[in-house]
């Protein structure tokens, strides 16, 4: 199984400023990870969530499962010690995904907590990030 956690305001990809985010909704963006693993042979589950609680405990449990994980931390990134904590206990690969480039962005955006504990980090591809993210974890299963 590989997860694909999405953190906050995710859910309102679309509509959330889509000069920086595209028009892609969080509808389609699931579609897209579910027909590329199907395309790979993955076994894909994604998920999003506003909750900080719910994405430990799913971090947790990918831990528990030796998964793989791709995550988009989304504004944790930039300052959530405990969602880097879970995220350090992963035992499989962790592929970081920003869809814009959070480099080119405000300041506040340039640093993110989760990197260092990441396999890799995709930033500023848009959705194809998550694409990306599960292409290269096909590499490693089977
Ligand atoms: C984001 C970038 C973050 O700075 C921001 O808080 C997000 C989304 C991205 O995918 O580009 O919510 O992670």
């Amino acid at each position: 199984m590989i997860y694909v956690l999405n953190g906050p305001n995710l859910g309102r990809l679309g509509t959330r400023q889509p000069e920086i985010y595209g028009s892609t909704t969080y509808a389609d963006l699931v579609d897209l990870c579910l027909v590329t693993g199907k395309r790979l042979g993955l076994e894909v589950e994604v998920r999003q969530t506003d909750a900080e609680f719910e994405m430990i405990k799913w971090l947790h449990r990918a831990a528990d499962e030796g998964a793989d994980v791709v995550l988009n931390p989304a504004a944790w990134s930039h300052y959530n010690i405990a969602i880097r904590d879970a995220a350090a206990l992963l035992r499989g690969r962790l592929v970081e995904v920003h869809i814009s480039n959070i480099h080119s962005r405000e300041e506040f955006r340039h640093h993110s907590v989760i990197s260092a504990v990441a396999t890799g980090v995709v930033a500023g591809l848009g959705v194809d990030g998550y694409r990306l993210a599960l292409e290269h974890l096909a590499r490693f299963v089977g």
